[in-house]
């Protein structure tokens, strides 16, 4: 069960330049496309003829194709035609509100005259030239829930990625969780410490020293359906941390958005936003390749803990303070389940 009245990232537009993208959503198999005016297209990926995949097809004139024996299929669901068929008469499939904007798709998968593309929240990193942004896409075998709590409980820094950005103080500093103005927010500051490798790298490619103490910072936001943006950063000790003058500090916005696939697997789509040196594309190269690897270490902890719980499904987990964002967020989530599904039943009663 997802909250499907809402908008996820579904992909990114270089995975659909040269053939149709299939992409399993939310529980439901889409195929993504452009059409004759080159807008964003997404219908069921099924043809109404035999059942094929329509994804595995090609598009023509702004028509997508099935690959198995030529039913053209338009944006709205509906055939256009078939070589030597009538085509009136055939059944339409689902084609789903999509929307192009800061450089992802976005997908609607529940009632589509609920969609509003104003309601995808506002990204200013993504329309400002004053900031540089790189990331990627993994796919990962685990409830899209699981890496909600992963990304609002950084404590696992330490042990995850100790190499990188991993330190004893991390799990030593309180942690402070509030909902606010409709988002979660866990918040955690760590003054005067010795600055992680990563952190060590980007103050260095700021010209400041990268051997002295540093007040760091780890501001964690959760907006549903599935957003998490983290306000990361360092600044050199004592002159006011996250406040600090920009020639002081260094930071950065960790971007996750995190689309269901299945009970038991998603789509991470990762990245970092970063104020400094915007137009640096070597830089925003390197800090991607880094944060790859930094975020593989979570992919793999992450699957071995959905097995273990796929196991297990019976044993009880533990909810300590720590966890108090991944559980908020869970309880926002749910919110939303439960109005979709006061929306259902309320609808059957009329009907
Ligand atoms: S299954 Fe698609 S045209 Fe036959
Ligand atoms: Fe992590």
């Amino acid at each position: 069960m997802f909250p499907k009245n809402c908008w996820y990232v579904a992909c990114t537009p270089d995975e659909f330049a040269e053939k149709p993208l299939g992409r399993q959503i939310c529980g439901e198999q889409i195929a993504f496309y452009r059409d004759q005016d080159g807008k964003v297209a997404a219908v069921e990926d099924f043809c109404p003829h035999r059942g094929a995949p329509l994804s595995l097809g090609y598009v023509e004139d702004g028509q997508l194709v099935c690959g198995y024996h030529g039913l053209k299929m338009g944006r709205d669901g509906k055939t256009t035609s078939m070589p030597k068929q009538r085509v009136g008469g055939f059944p339409c499939v689902k084609s789903y509100p999509v929307a192009e904007r800061y450089g992802f798709v976005w997908i609607w998968t529940g009632d589509a005259e609920k969609a509003n593309p104003d309601d995808i929240p506002h990204l200013e990193w993504a329309v400002s030239d004053e900031w540089a942004y790189g990331g990627g896409l993994y796919h990962i075998n685990c409830d899209y829930k699981l890496m909600i709590d992963n990304l609002m409980d950084l404590t696992h820094e330490t042990y995850v990625h100790s190499t990188s950005i991993g330190q004893k103080e991390i799990d030593e500093a309180p942690v402070s969780t509030k909902v606010v103005d409709g988002e979660v927010r866990t918040s955690r500051f760590m003054d005067n410490v010795t600055a992680p490798p990563f952190w060590q790298g980007n103050l260095r490619t700021k010209g400041l020293p990268d051997d002295q103490p540093v007040d760091r910072w780890q501001i964690c936001r959760f907006t549903p359906p599935s957003h998490v943006l983290i306000d990361v950063g360092v600044a050199l000790a004592g002159h006011g941390g996250r406040e600090a003058p920009a020639d002081k500090r260094v930071n950065s916005i960790v971007v996750d958005f995190i689309t269901p696939e299945t009970e038991t697997s998603h789509w991470y789509f990762w990245g970092m936003a970063r104020n400094f040196n915007p137009q640096d594309e070597a830089l925003t190269d390197a800090i991607r390749e880094g944060q790859g690897g930094i975020f593989a270490e979570d992919l793999e902890m992450l699957e071995c803990q959905q097995a273990n719980l796929t196991r297990f499904p019976e044993r009880k987990l533990l909810k300590l303070d720590i966890d108090a964002g991944g559980v908020q967020a869970r309880r926002m989530i749910d919110k939303l389940l439960k109005e979709e599904a006061g929306e259902i039943s309320l609808k059957s009663v009329s009907a």
